[in-house]
């Protein structure tokens, strides 16, 4: 299976926010992607927020213009991922506001 390009975004309400909900959160995500057989995840995120769980910057890989230290990736199994990150079209820089989309 290819790279993955989830589980963000993440969202807790500010009200509930520091109650460890945002890292079990990912901590799901990551445990259903590895057992699906994903090759490992990319994603643009917060490093911040994102390294505790061992995400980390590559330098082969991209997304358009977006700086490179919020490009992060936690490979799997096999090779590191390089190249440029193929968003899915929800998250594309190019979307036109307003426009609904079928999918999520
Ligand atoms: C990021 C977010 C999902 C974390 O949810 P949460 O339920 O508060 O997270 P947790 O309670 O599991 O906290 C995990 C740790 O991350 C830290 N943290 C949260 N956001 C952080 C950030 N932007 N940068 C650095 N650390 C951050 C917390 O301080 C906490 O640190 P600690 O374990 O040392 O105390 C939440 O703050 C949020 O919704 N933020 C706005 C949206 C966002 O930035 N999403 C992430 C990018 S897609």
């Amino acid at each position: 299976m290819p790279f993955e390009r989830s589980p963000c975004p993440v969202g807790v309400l500010p009200s509930q926010q520091g109650k460890g909900i945002g890292s079990a959160l990912i901590r799901e995500a990551l445990a259903q992607l590895r057992s699906s057989g994903a090759a490992g995840v990319v994603l643009v995120g917060d490093p911040g927020f994102y390294k505790r769980f061992g995400f980390k910057n590559l330098d082969a890989l991209s997304w358009g213009h977006v700086p490179a230290e919020y490009v992060l990736a936690l490979p799997f199994k096999g090779e590191a991922p390089a190249g440029e990150i193929n968003p899915h079209r929800a998250f594309s820089q190019d979307q036109p506001s307003g426009e609904p989309l079928e999918e999520c």
